[in-house]
């Protein structure tokens, strides 16, 4: 397939990359594997959890899941087996305009029957982020129910991708990349000038399934470096989430994907 038209192709064996037209598509795309995975997922285990991104690209994506868009498909999502954390938080209070959390209640979790106790954010208003960081961890380790070097497996992560190359918190020339053992870190992101708590890439790693959901032009050019260029994760953190057991899936739009090459069977695309 030659870029510029839409479709899926496989470029390993757990890595796909699925093309659809423009930002609107991107966030029903989302959403309907959001969808399928989580009753699938609660059929199968009786509950999902999902780490879900911030910024700006997912909100459409939470808002279809929501019903905002008009569809009534709310109410078919089993909301009480569903568990929400965060990939990342910025080290702000969860009223803050740039909190993660608020994006998230604001165009999802305020609008469907979800337990409170089923909400797990980072408490980015503790003063110190690394105390964020710690307690998040915590939280991790007690729900996951996991032993000390056991990783926590998410049903689900939903990634973003910066257009430097990061995702999560995982910012290019910052020690959160090395990071191989915390689960959660908190770190400074001179470009953000303050501070983010963000998961780190084995725990990103280890989900069952990731999403990493890119729409606009200016991503494109990092997208290519990214899935067709070397393997460069301290240029490009994101290149980090490799699903060792899970599945990964690159969900872009045809801006972001305007320098891809991808031709069919050609497996040298994506990572
Ligand atoms: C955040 C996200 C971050 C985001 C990218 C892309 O806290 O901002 O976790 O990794 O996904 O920066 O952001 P946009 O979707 O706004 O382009």
């Amino acid at each position: 397939m030659i870029v510029g038209q839409t479709g899926t192709i496989m470029t390993r064996s757990n890595v796909e990359i699925k093309v659809v037209a423009g930002p609107d598509e991107l966030s029903e795309a989302g959403a309907a594997e959001f969808r399928s995975l989580a009753r699938r997922t609660v059929q199968e285990k009786g509950s999902f959890t999902v780490a879900l991104s911030g910024g700006s690209t997912p909100r459409g994506l939470y808002e279809r899941l929501s019903g905002e868009s008009g569809a009534s498909l709310q109410t078919k999502l089993p909301w009480k087996k569903i568990h929400f954390f965060w990939g990342d938080e910025r080290h702000v209070p969860p009223h803050h305009p740039d909190s993660n959390y608020r994006m998230a209640v604001e165009s999802l979790i305020s609008k469907v029957p979800l337990p409170r106790q089923n909400v797990h954010r980072i408490k980015g208003e503790l003063p110190d982020a690394a105390k964020a960081a710690e307690e998040y961890e915590l939280e991790l380790r007690s729900f996951f129910e996991s032993s000390a070097e056991q990783l926590p497996r998410f049903d689900l992560v939903l990634l973003g991708l910066g257009s430097d190359g990061h995702t999560a918190s995982l910012f290019p020339g910052t020690g959160a990349i090395q990071e191989q053992t915390r689960w959660v870190v908190s770190e400074w992101v001179e470009k953000s000038n303050a501070f983010r708590i963000t998961l780190t890439a084995p725990v990103l790693s280890n989900a069952s399934r990731v999403i990493f959901l890119v729409g606009g032009k200016e991503k494109a050019q990092t997208l290519q470096e990214i899935l067709q260029g070397d393997y460069r994760p301290e240029l490009f953190p994101a290149q980090l989430v490799r699903p060792i057991h899970g599945e990964l899936l690159w969900l872009v739009d045809r801006a972001a994907a305007s320098l891809l090459r991808l031709d069919h069977g050609n497996q040298s695309t994506g990572r």
